[in-house]
């Protein structure tokens, strides 16, 4: 893991040392048609000339050639947008609000370079209003001051919601007058390593002041010093605290409120206790005097609901009430906190989960377990904020695994945080679409200990958040963003950003042509530019390999090995990719085993599509089972077979492991199968790295039908193909 030395000029005032240390990339490149902002702007036109100017000449305008004005008219461009336009004659800049100036100087400081500001004329205007960063400060804690550089990084790209996870098991995190318990008895623990804690035996929270102890919380100082600091920024800060689950640390410190009436008994409140209602408003009375958001975030996940199926006091609430099932109980107290919320002039926002059981009438819902919440609550008219975890989780991998600090799991590369379209054309109705906020990236930090592992977590993909939030739909792309998010990985870490520096990994894109009969394979790499060699028999490139210009053809079989070169010299980890047009494809296949519908990869035809899967079992690519797999291919005729294989996967923090073995068979008829081989995996059950495993069967054998057994020993198994020769 890259370590650069921690960022130490904080800036509590105007923030104009922090935002002297930004620079702009095109300048440097020389080529002021590249002007390299990110966000990208809706309308940009780059003159080719430039106009001398200094940091200190956009911060302290001197009203002669730098004017920044407001002006009411410009309604066109909405609450956050600018136009600007730099040319000989200095540098104008005009907004209908402060927050769309604030956004121009920080286009114009990404602009500025060693030559001066590129001559632009733009008009610039966020897509959606919303446009978010979570960041959970319960499983692990980081600084005051960290969260001050984080505010100030976001609003240089502008994003401008900061949402703070403030309580979870993990620990509570903000003094509570009516509740001291809940820092003084909640907020310590005996392990720091999260994962270490909460997976040991000895799982405990510890006193406040004990020897040893890991924790801590915030000030209501501290928060109203960061709230303030984000204001001047324009983020708003969104205070989240969990109800009625993930709230394990309460019951430490209050545990009449939990069903059992004791600690270390679960995570939820008792929904049929009155004193959780006088809990919840207590403590939101005090957040809200602390945040002035119009949001406050109040949880809403993953409720185990357990312990109040059989809690007397929930019973009882149920049976008063004549609800069906405990869902409705979480449903009544969201109401509940809505209520209150509400009467205090403020909106709750809380995770997908509030659908359940029935939606608060004005809750807001920020879509987070894939995509189809979001829309559901949009046609109810609710408003949403979109999070999807196979996108927008910043805590899982954002490269090989096996080249990164252990992670929670998933495989969110910048590229495919850059992906996500947060309303694709069609989605929704103009007016239900009008109910999509925006959209958040979070970080989640079970695994992420310190602030260097932060950053390294957040940036560069935060980055892309940005510009999914700012930048049109028709105007992104990702060729064009990954020529900018170079330059500017350089700028966070000439910032003192610990920024992930991009990887050297070889992206393969295939398309199967099942009319050519052969697979295009097209190269990327989140490196710019770069040169890529490789070799397609296996062996490692070097620099007197094929260079690559445009996608490999294969015909038959390939194994290409690439990988990056600079000054001659191969850096980083080589990729490889197996690709195969082979006997198998497109033929039918019948399964004898129990499919899972949630990891269907293509569908039915996925193992024998030609498509092979990537780094994570997310990718489409992988298919699935919670059974043996235990499938036919039919070839059509009697056919001679000389190799068969397939290829699994291991992780088993989500629960994917290796079969146990996997058999091979052949037969004439379909019905009488003959044993063919098997082999054993090679893989230990508990080696926590992502492995993969190929089962290779080399023979001679003839046959019709082709027919593959995998064992399950646990959890899933998960395949991408059956290649047949
Ligand atoms: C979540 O990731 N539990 C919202
Ligand atoms: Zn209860």
């Amino acid at each position: 893991m890259r370590k650069t030395n921690l960022f130490k000029s904080f800036c509590y005032g105007a923030g104009a040392a922090c935002l002297l240390l930004l620079n702009a990339c095109s300048t440097k490149t020389g080529d002021a048609s590249s002007a390299c902002l990110i966000p990208r702007p809706a309308e940009m036109q780059v003159q080719g000339k430039f106009l001398k100017a200094d940091s200190a000449m956009i911060l302290n305008p001197d009203g002669n050639r730098v004017r920044y004005a407001t002006d009411g008219s410009l309604t066109e461009l909405g609450a956050e947008g600018y136009k600007l336009v730099v040319d000989a004659g200095g540098i104008d800049l005009r907004a209908m609000t402060d927050a769309g100036l604030f956004y121009g100087r920080q286009t114009l400081l990404q602009l500025l370079g060693d030559k001066g500001i590129p001559y632009v004329e733009i008009e610039d205007y966020p897509r959606f209003g919303y446009r978010g960063l979570h960041l959970d400060v319960s499983r692990h804690i980081f600084s005051k001051e960290e969260i001050l550089k984080i505010i100030d990084v976001m609003s240089s790209y502008k994003l401008n919601r900061l949402h703070l996870h403030l309580t979870d098991a993990g620990g509570w995190r903000l003094q509570m007058d009516k509740y001291p318990r809940l820092t003084s008895h909640g907020a310590f623990r005996t392990e720091s390593d999260w994962r270490l804690w909460w997976d040991g035996k000895d799982r405990k929270y510890l006193p406040e002041g004990t020897e040893g102890a890991y924790g801590g919380y915030y000030t209501k100082d501290d928060m109203r010093q960061v709230v303030a600091y984000a204001a001047e920024r324009f983020v708003t800060v969104i205070p989240e605290v969990e109800f009625p689950g993930h709230s394990e640390e309460v019951f430490m410190a209050y545990p009449e409120l939990c069903c059992t009436g004791k600690p270390y008994s679960g995570g939820d409140f008792c929904i049929g206790n009155p004193k959780s209602y006088e809990f919840m408003e207590g403590v939101l009375s005090e957040i809200m005097e602390v945040f002035p958001s119009e949001y406050i975030h109040i949880g809403g996940d993953e409720a185990g609901k357990q312990n109040w199926k059989t809690c007397p006091k929930c019973q009882a609430l149920m049976r008063k009430h004549g609800m069906k099932d405990v869902n409705e109980l979480q449903s009544y107290f969201i109401h509940k906190v809505e209520e209150f919320v509400n009467s205090k002039g403020r909106r709750i926002i809380g995770w997908d989960e509030i659908l359940e059981g029935g939606l608060a009438p004005r809750a807001t819902v920020i879509s987070w377990r894939g995509e189809s919440a979001g829309f559901q609550s949009a046609r109810m008219g609710h408003d949403v904020v979109m999070t999807p975890g196979n996108y927008m989780y910043l805590d899982f991998y954002q490269a090989n695994p096996n080249t990164q600090p252990y992670a929670i799991g998933g495989y969110t590369p910048v590229k495919k945080v850059y992906s996500y379209n947060p309303l694709p054309a069609d989605s929704l109705t103009p007016e239900q679409a009008g109910h999509i906020l925006g959209v958040q990236g979070n970080t989640w930090t079970e695994y992420i200990k310190d602030e260097q592992h932060l950053e390294y977590m957040m940036f560069p993909r935060a980055l892309a958040v940005a510009e999914i939030g700012w930048t049109p739909q028709e105007k992104r792309d990702w060729n064009d963003f990954k020529t900018r998010l170079n330059r500017h990985v350089e700028t966070l870490h000439e910032r003192g950003v610990n920024a992930f520096p991009l990887s050297y990994e070889i992206d393969f894109e295939m398309a199967v042509d099942t009319v050519t009969r052969q697979i295009e394979v097209t190269f990327d790499a989140e490196k710019y530019p770069v040169e890529i060699r490789y070799t397609t028999d296996g062996t490692m490139p070097d620099a007197s390999s094929p260079l690559y210009s445009s996608p490999v053809i294969v015909k038959d079989s390939a194994h290409i090995v690439a990988g990056i070169f600079v000054d001659g010299k191969l850096t980083g980890n080589v990729s490889e990719k197996k690709v195969d047009y082979h006997r198998g494809i497109n033929r039918p296949i019948s399964y004898n085993s129990e499919l899972y519908a949630g990891y269907m990869a293509g569908g039915m035809n996925a193992l024998l599509d030609g498509y092979r899967g990537g780094l994570t079992y997310l990718d489409g690519r992988w298919q699935g089972y919670l059974d043996n797999l235990d499938c036919v291919v039919d070839l059509g005729a009697q056919t001679e077979i000389h190799k068969v294989s397939s290829r699994w996967m291991q992780l088993i923090g989500p629960g994917v492991f290796q079969p146990e073995y996997v058999e091979l068979y052949v037969s004439d008829d379909g019905r009488h199968f003959t044993l063919c081989g098997r082999h054993d995996t090679d893989i230990k059950r508990d080696d926590p790295q992502l492995r993969f495993q190929e089962y290779v069967f080399a023979g001679n054998w003839e046959g019709r039908y082709v027919r593959i057994k995998a064992k399950n020993p646990m959890g899933f198994i998960f395949t991408d193909e059956i290649v047949i020769w």
